[in-house]
């Protein structure tokens, strides 16, 4: 766990669980705490999860909560403090609560009375105060203490409903009670095992060895195309000839924001302009400077994997994205198929302070489904999964990862054969090279099966579209479209155009394209970098 800890916290110091911090448990009697109630007084109406400080003068990294074994002190790692508001540690300078013993306590509604209190079609405000449904979850507050827009994740009033399968047919709508169905109801047997290959951030000179590495010319799938991936992209030191080379191959292309802002509640709490101008803005930028002209930029993956609730999927609906793939499910057996958002998840929002949408959206979710980080699920005890491969990180030997995508797949192709998702940052190979060597061993291993197939996320949606058995799967039209493409880059030589944007001052970035150099350094409010009133 330790090294995991650590991996995690790299990444993404501000993502860090509070759950992933060890925790020291302390009884009250004999422990150096002065407490001059005992636990009763103190845990009087406290939740078991929420953490609370004793005081607001002492050390802003200690906090406690009460279990049912008294209270549990937990230290955050020094350099940190804990926010009392996000209950997770973070960087010092980041946390402005110290003084706060406990979370603020939002009105909530009340929706769960004896007798309704409002009639027709309103709903009470924490007040008692009556508002129309449609005013709650709607991102403003209407009531006059707030609590329309308390509780959102749980109980909006106005949520997408449960699946109805006799309402959501294919092409356009999947779901499932559960989220394990196989569409159109074929025997696993007689389907093929997709798995998805994605690496998000930026492309460039320090990763593209690692995918020259993979996606090596006759790596083919049995129906003789070419391995393809996903690649997430955002748009910092990302090289876009490169990007354009990888779109020629016939891998996916999806965005992955512009700025990859490292604060979690921006992309928690971003409003539906915000989302455009990151998600779309970056899809213009890989557009224009990858000169990807086909319409194929149709995936949408959030920094730091932080869903934006409604917003984001309503954001997607109107810039006509096809599908996200940010939701993470927690570990399970059989796991999940992707779904559509018009009617209800069918798995609870998992992770620490997530937003997931509530809404009925038109949006294709490929959730990403943890993995089981056990080199031995038969022998080991149980651990928590793990979304991210390098975040699996208790693996330590090439073995050990050898065996963990094999134990892996083996829950995916003797179960329902959801689509086995395999989520990189390259660095992570790059940084160890045993485990790259283990992948390519697996993935020519699992290609001899000829009913394994490395496909993109699109190439999955296309197939749970029109559900192919493998007795016709090496004809399905929708795979075969890049095949095996040979032949040189577009560009041999790319412009490397040094640009500055005033959106971030004193900064000089290169652009590497094959396309004409813009004026300007792509940013928010100037994707295309040609905005005229930005020249300086
Ligand atoms: C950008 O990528 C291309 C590959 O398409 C490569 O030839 C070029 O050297 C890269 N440029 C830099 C500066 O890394
Ligand atoms: C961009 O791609 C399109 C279609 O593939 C091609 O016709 C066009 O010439 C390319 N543009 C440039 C500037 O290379
Ligand atoms: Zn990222």
């Amino acid at each position: 766990m330790r090294s995991c800890i650590l991996g995690l916290f790299l990444l993404s110091p501000l993502l860090i669980n509070v759950t992933a911090v060890s925790i020291v448990k302390r009884q009250i009697e004999g422990a150096p705490l002065r407490i001059s109630q005992n636990d009763a007084e103190v845990c009087k109406d406290k939740s078991p999860r929420e953490y609370f400080r004793l005081s607001s003068d002492k050390d802003c990294r200690e906090v406690m909560r009460c279990s049912s074994q008294g209270l549990q002190v937990l230290r955050c790692p020094s350099g940190l403090f804990f926010d009392i508001e996000s209950q997770t540690c973070n960087w010092r300078s980041e946390v402005n609560n110290c003084d706060q013993v406990e979370k603020r306590k939002l009105a909530t509604p009340l929706f769960a009375t004896n007798e309704p209190i409002c009639s027709g079609n309103q709903l009470a405000c924490g007040n008692g105060d009556c508002m129309e449904r449609e005013l709650f979850c709607n991102g403003i507050p209407d009531c006059s203490d707030e609590s329309d827009e308390n509780a959102c994740t749980e109980h909006d009033p106005n949520r997408a409903p449960p699946c109805d399968q006799s309402q959501c047919i294919l092409p356009d709508c999947f779901c499932s009670p559960d989220g394990t169905q196989i569409p159109g109801k074929l025997e696993p047997n007689n389907i093929p095992q997709m798995v998805t290959i994605t690496f998000d951030d930026a492309v460039n000179i320090n990763n593209l060895d690692v995918y020259h590495d993979i996606f090596k010319e006759g790596r083919n799938n049995a129906n003789g195309c070419s391995i393809k991936a996903t690649f997430f992209v955002s748009h910092k030191y990302t090289n876009y000839s490169a990007v354009q080379e990888l779109h020629r191959k016939g891998h996916e292309i999806a965005t992955h924001s512009i700025t990859h802002r490292n604060n979690e509640k921006y992309w928690t709490n971003a409003d539906i302009d915000t989302w455009a101008k990151e998600i779309a803005g970056n899809r213009l930028i890989l557009e224009r400077f990858a000169n990807i002209t086909d319409n194929s930029i149709v995936g949408v993956r959030s920094p730091y994997l932080r869903v934006g609730g409604n917003n984001q999927f309503a954001m997607m609906e109107e810039q006509a994205f096809l599908y996200d793939s940010s939701i993470n499910a927690p570990l399970s057996n059989p796991p999940l198929w992707p779904y559509t958002l018009y009617f209800e998840m069918p798995h609870k929002c998992h992770g620490n302070g997530q937003h997931c949408p509530t809404r009925s959206h038109a949006v294709w979710e490929v959730v990403m489904n943890e993995l089981d980080r056990r080199d031995d699920p038969n022998f080991d005890e149980e651990l928590s999964g793990c979304v991210m491969v390098d975040t699996c990180s208790n693996i330590i030997t090439r073995d050990q990862f050898y065996d963990f995508l094999n134990n892996n797949l083996r829950r995916h192709y003797n179960t329902n054969r959801a689509p086995l998702g395999l989520y990189f940052h390259a660095g992570f190979l790059k940084l160890n090279s045993k485990f790259l060597e283990a992948l390519i061993t697996w993935i020519d291993e699992s290609l001899e099966k000829n009913d394994i197939y490395f496909v993109t996320m699109t190439q999955v949606l296309q197939w749970m579209q029109n559900p192919t058995e493998l007795s016709s799967i090496r004809e399905f039209a929708q795979w075969k479209e890049k095949c095996d493409i040979k032949g040189q880059a577009y560009c041999s030589i790319p412009n490397a155009c040094p640009t500055t944007t005033r959106e971030l001052p004193g900064e000089t970035n290169r652009l590497h394209t094959c396309m004409e150099c813009p004026h300007n350094y792509p940013w928010l409010e100037d994707p295309t970098g040609d905005f005229f009133a930005f020249k300086k």
